[in-house]
């Protein structure tokens, strides 16, 4: 028998269903309020445990931040279409591979927010997965449950619930949500969010999920995973039946016959995208049915079955208010236009990078000048253009300095290179940089230090050189401005945690002149240990296939004058230091017989996508090898989007260079 709780709560799903995801409320918010305190009172009256699919329970417990735990199955990116020769492209291919029988294709809205994965059993939602980085995600589960159009209980249909349900979705923040929390974090002395995207991202990873309760944050599910026991023929299918469960799907989903209709779809979206109340980045076409998907199949990367098609880039006009200089964690001074802050491709910008100096004797940059800003996709907003017709007599041309803005040392020049440094090994700015790239994503990966608190660090002399990081405790950690008790304990367990970080990753970590993630994978590869490559003389580090003499003698010199900052990080009981690497470049490269076995690749520029990390694993599981300069011995150069000189050695020495588009295609051929 149904009691007054068990009735009260499906009475306020059905509203928050009605309100949260047709947005087609039936009752008054304040009406909405005195059910949601009824209830609660109801609960807190009984001994009854409240079940967790309870509507009082989405904002629970603190949430434990850090937990990876792996996807059932990877979470795949996207290839991406720029125009509509690649969306010709992508459909002849599938055309290929489905030898030209009849094929569906279904367009959704790209939206531009942080993938996630929903579990529910037995209809109720038990876990929650950010994408993370495909293969592990970051559990979220709490900070989900906040999400008002995330259901805590699915609806039972003529289709029933499967017993165990993985759905895929985006998170986001509405377009309008963006300007009124960036407000608030001004106010209280926070770095703005630079779009909705980051926003989201931020704001479901807080620790505190009542904050994120406080973010209106939203959800669009679209893709069906994984549901025991039911088997859908097409993607649309599975779409409806995830809607009448209650999920929260797009409604702007649309099949279509022919590739031109899909065209078509998108040069509609191209214009009315701007009205919607969310940010899209383009169109996703996906093959609609789910036995030509399986047919298509996948690479490790993306699935064969859909493309994003992504919207071009867009421009803004805006001031340079002033130009200021950085320090990197190489004592490279860059300038950076501060900017009148202007919205473009949904993101608020104040600043832009102006690269260096002659970048900006180049284009003739002042003070003052009213410039075209361009943006497209991830990438960093970039002056186009000054407008120099508007000018007023009034802009001041920039004087780069002849001192270091953080420690006043004069800076250096070199004929070599346009970069001017600051040459001072103590200077605190490249330290703070040093810090950060230490705890960066591809290196020791320490969630939480961001540059607010490594300045503080610094400031207060907490941390003076990256091994400092492992004697910090919660106590002085959570007197720092913004930090408090919950975050310390879990900066602290975040460090804690990079101690397994494998040696390849510490090593790039350090952040030694020119040794990138390939370098030092190819260092660890050859010597195992950070010890063994600190023992090597500088000829054993040269005949490394791939380590030229400029970075040899970096490495080299590296571990002359650091021997006691290696000594704090051994002491510090970094597991690398106990733990040897494997070898595994013999066993790869048997491994498979495919195009890249046996060959020596050099990866330059950007891959859309894909990291060039992420690219040098792809090959390296093929059986090929990877280094890190162009000489003879390359067989090929894979040069992305901005390859610069590498791309102008291969031509000198006559390498056969392959575009983004035909690294990709050699990836999807199967390996024998
Ligand atoms: S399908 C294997 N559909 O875009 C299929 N993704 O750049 C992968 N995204 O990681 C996802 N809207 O987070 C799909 N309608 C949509 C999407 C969408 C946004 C995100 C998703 C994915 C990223 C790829």
């Amino acid at each position: 028998m149904r009691t007054e709780i068990d009735e009260l709560r499906a009475l306020i799903r059905y509203h928050e269903h009605k309100y949260y995801i047709e947005n087609l409320p039936e009752i008054s918010d304040a009406d909405f309020d005195v059910l949601l305190k009824e209830l609660k009172e109801l609960e807190a009256a009984t001994d009854v445990p409240i079940p967790p699919d309870s509507p009082t329970q989405r904002v629970g417990g603190g949430a434990e931040l850090g937990t990876r735990l792996q996807h059932r199955n990877p979470m795949l990116s996207l290839n991406n279409s720029y125009d509509e020769n690649e969306l010709r492209e992508f459909a002849e291919r599938v055309q290929r591979l489905l030898e030209d029988a009849p094929v569906e294709y279904v367009t959704e809205l790209k939206i531009d927010g942080l993938g996630v994965s929903l579990i529910y059993e037995n209809g109720v939602f038990t876990q929650g997965l950010t994408r993370g980085d495909g293969e592990y995600g970051e559990e979220v589960t709490d900070n989900l449950r906040t999400i008002r159009s995330v259901p805590l209980r699915l609806v039972e249909t003529k289709t029933a619930v499967p017993p165990v349900l993985e759905v895929r979705g985006e998170v986001f923040l509405p377009k309008d949500c963006l300007d009124e929390i960036n407000v608030q974090r001004k106010s209280e002395g926070e770095l703005p969010f630079a779009n909705s995207r980051n926003a989201a991202a931020g704001s479901l990873r807080l620790l505190d999920a009542s904050i994120t309760a406080s973010r209106p944050l939203d959800i669009f599910v679209y893709t069906l995973n994984h549901a025991e026991g039911t088997e859908f023929t097409t993607h649309t299918t599975s779409l409806e039946n995830m809607k009448t469960w209650g999920l929260k799907c797009n409604p702007h989903t649309t099949s279509h016959k022919s590739i031109e209709a899909v065209q078509d779809y998108y040069e509609r979206w191209v214009e009315e995208r701007h009205d919607l109340p969310y940010e899209t980045d383009g169109v996703v076409v996906k093959v609609n049915n789910f036995s030509q998907q399986h047919e298509l199949g996948t690479t490790s990367k993306y699935p064969r079955w859909a493309v994003a098609y992504k919207f071009n880039a867009q421009q803004a006009i805006t001031t340079i208010e002033n130009i200021e200089v950085q320090v990197g964690r190489t004592g490279v001074l860059t300038p950076v236009a501060i900017l009148k802050p202007v919205t473009l491709a949904g993101a608020t910008i104040t600043n832009a990078t102006l690269h260096n100096e002659q970048e900006i004797q180049a284009k003739d940059i002042r003070i003052g000048d009213r410039i075209v800003l361009e943006r497209a996709g991830d990438v960093i907003p970039k002056v186009v253009e000054v407008l120099t017709t508007n000018r007023t007599g009034d802009e001041t041309p920039f004087e780069f300095p002849e001192r270091c803005p953080a420690c006043d040392t004069p800076v250096q020049r070199t004929e070599k290179e346009v970069a001017v440094r600051c040459v001072n090994v103590a200077c605190v700015a490249q330290l703070k940089r040093r810090i950060a790239h230490f705890a960066s994503r591809n290196a020791l990966q320490i969630e939480g230090l961001g540059p607010a608190t490594i300045d503080q660090l610094v400031d207060k002399a907490l941390v003076r050189d990256v091994a400092d990081l492992y004697a910090l405790e919660v106590e002085p950690l959570s007197e720092l401005e913004r930090m408090g008790v919950p975050s310390a304990r879990n900066l602290v367990r975040q460090i804690d945690r990079s101690k397994e970080t494998p040696a390849e990753k510490l090593l790039f970590g350090l952040g030694i002149f020119h040794v990138g993630e390939t370098v030092a994978e190819l260092l660890i590869e050859r010597f195992l240990s950070l010890d063994a490559l600190g023992r090597a003389t500088l000829e054993e580090i040269e005949s490394v296939n791939g380590i030229g003499p400029q970075i040899a003698e970096s490495v080299f010199d590296f571990f002359r004058h650091n021997q006691p900052l290696l000594d704090k990080l051994r002491a510090a009981d970094l597991h690398c230091f106990t733990v040897a690497a494997e070898s595994n470049w013999t066993e790869m490269s048997i491994a498979t017989d495919s195009f890249f076995s046996g060959k020596t690749f050099v990866v330059t520029g950007s891959l859309e996508g894909m990291t060039r990390g992420e690219a040098s694993n792809e090959i390296k599981s093929r059986g090929g090898r990877v280094t890190s300069s162009v000489t003879s011995k390359t067989d090929y150069l894979i040069a992305g989007e901005g390859a610069g000189s590498k791309y102008t050695k291969a031509v000198e020495l006559d390498i056969p260079i392959l575009t983004a588009v035909d690294f990709f295609e050699k990836l999807q051929q199967p390996t024998k």
